[in-house]
């Protein structure tokens, strides 16, 4: 599309000042800046990227420049037209700059100019780099998070959700410490990712929100002395609010910052359902089937199936934090308004985009080719003594034995178990029971099949059937609801 700059041998010498080298700046300089130098300032390769927004930002640029008659409405309907015609080239793939540019910007103009001569070099008029970059970036964020982040996390919540419907009568052990727990439905397990992902699109609809304000018209750092028209522009741009300072709009990147953070909090979400997915899918727990097509083999292990892409998943958390982490450190201490270091802005947001987008699809395909085994769950959950703590709660409910006394009882009832190499309560008489307390009874050996246990856990946000529908009601409504907010 937009080629890179060509990557040739260092040259160290500064170049004379050369009348076919100009640059936007050049006017000042005796000698200008050798390739090596140049192409060390240069964020072309990154910045094209923004060749959508850098154009649609120059065309209602010209349009209110030409409506608050700073041009003439021919001069800007010269410049719409021509700015439209090498969006047209760039989108099938024939456009062909001659010109060496710093970054997008420069690009454009220079190939507006290089087109219509000295009409060219009015689009610039009342505008900055400065304001442009920051108004690109702004359209940029706002146009992927719509497109990419916002819809794939409804996808991956509505698959979550469907997966959730399927398996109400799945139990499997719910975790602590990585010790077998409490019994839970799989439903109640998949439901709580769910709400994970909810509060991550509430994060990426904030930070869309944070990227909503017009710099444009902020030019450098002062304003302009021409009267320009910034709602116009504004308005034309999609933007809900204008900049109310102009120093601030030029050196604030807060809002890169916010789609960052999004990012790297979805990514350790996307890391821990992986990182449950890895180790369901090995042969000592042996709870889920990944489908062939979301897995790799070994190439000297033939037995093996590996679960690469949700371990790169978890691992690509990595580089978002990271990318946060740059950005953080870029912006640490710089004074106002612009300054250069502000250019490593891009990498890093563009890199977290793309893999948080790239994640997302890889684990909604994942989740959705997903085989869960309802027998290895359920046998699971009744080993490891998960109903100690329903049996302790018997005791308080039929007894009144204080809670802290019941959890001693059956603290040496699973002690007694382990001794006598039981795998699981279950294995163990009512007559055993009532040994340690009289008030056992066939009720209490009822709690002993995980699904009584589930079955009691009635409270509002519990495991039990019945909680486990109002939740899935609940996570239905809210993802009609944010369905709306796209
Ligand atoms: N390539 C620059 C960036 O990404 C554009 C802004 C340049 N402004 C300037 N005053 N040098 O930040």
């Amino acid at each position: 599309m937009i080629e890179e700059p060509p990557h040739s041998a260092p040259k160290l010498q500064a170049q004379p000042q050369n009348p076919t080298r100009k640059t936007a700046w050049s006017g000042r300089f005796e000698t200008l800046p050798s390739e090596e130098v140049e192409r060390f300032g240069a964020s072309l390769p990154v910045d094209k990227r923004m060749w959508r927004e850098d154009i649609d930002g120059s065309i209602a640029h010209a349009r209110m420049l030409g409506s608050c008659g700073i041009i003439t409405p021919e001069e800007a309907a010269s410049l719409i037209a021509e700015l439209e015609d090498i969006r047209t080239n760039i989108e099938a793939g024939t456009f062909t700059p001659k010109h060496r540019a710093e970054d997008i910007h420069m690009l454009i103009e220079a190939e507006l100019t290089q087109r219509l001569g000295d009409l060219g070099g009015r689009l610039h008029t009342g505008r900055s780099r400065n304001d442009q970059v920051a108004t690109d970036l702004r359209l940029h964020l706002k146009r992927r998070l719509t497109d990419e982040h916002l819809p794939l996390l409804l996808d991956l919540r509505a698959v979550l959700i469907e997966a959730a419907r399927s398996s109400k009568k799945i139990i499997l052990p719910g975790y602590t410490h990585m010790q077998r727990a409490q019994p839970i439905l799989l439903a109640h397990y998949l439901l709580a990712y769910v709400q994970m992902f909810a509060r991550d699109f509430t994060r990426f609809l904030a930070a869309r929100e944070a990227a909503d304000v017009s710099p444009l018209g902020s030019a450098a750092l002062a304003g302009t002395s021409y009267a320009i028209d910034r709602q116009m522009t504004a308005a034309e741009l999609g933007f809900s609010a204008v900049s109310v300072n102009a120093l601030d709009a030029v050196s604030d990147r807060d809002f890169v910052l916010d789609a960052l953070y999004a990012c790297s909090v979805c990514q350790m979400h996307l890391s821990r359902i992986c990182e449950e997915l890895v180790l369901w899918s090995s042969t000592e727990f042996g709870f889920v089937t990944l489908d062939d097509s979301y897995a790799t083999g070994s190439s000297i292990m033939p037995q093996k199936k590996n679960p690469d892409f949700a371990e790169l998943v978890r691992g690509k958390s990595g580089r978002v934090y990271g990318d946060l982490m740059a950005l953080l450190t870029v912006m640490k201490a710089l004074p106002l308004s612009y300054d250069k270091d502000m250019q490593e802005d891009k990498e890093p947001v563009f890199d977290a985009l793309d893999t948080v987008t790239d994640s997302l699809h890889i684990l909604v395909g994942m989740l959705d080719t997903a085989h869960f085994h309802k027998s290895r769950m359920r046998t699971a959950a009744t080993r490891g003594f998960a109903a100690a703590t329903d049996l302790a709660d018997f005791l308080v409910q039929q007894a009144g034995v204080p809670f802290r006394q019941a959890h001693e009882i059956m603290g040496n009832v699973v002690l007694y178990a382990i001794k006598q190499n039981r795998l699981s309560l279950e294995q163990l008489s009512l007559d055993e029971l009532r040994a340690f307390h009289p008030a056992f009874n066939q009720e209490a050996m009822e709690l002993l099949d995980p699904r009584a246990t589930v079955a009691h856990k009635t409270s509002e946000g519990a495991t039990a059937p019945v909680a486990v529908e109002a939740q899935l009601t609940k996570s239905q409504a809210c993802l009609e609801a944010d369905k709306k907010l796209l």
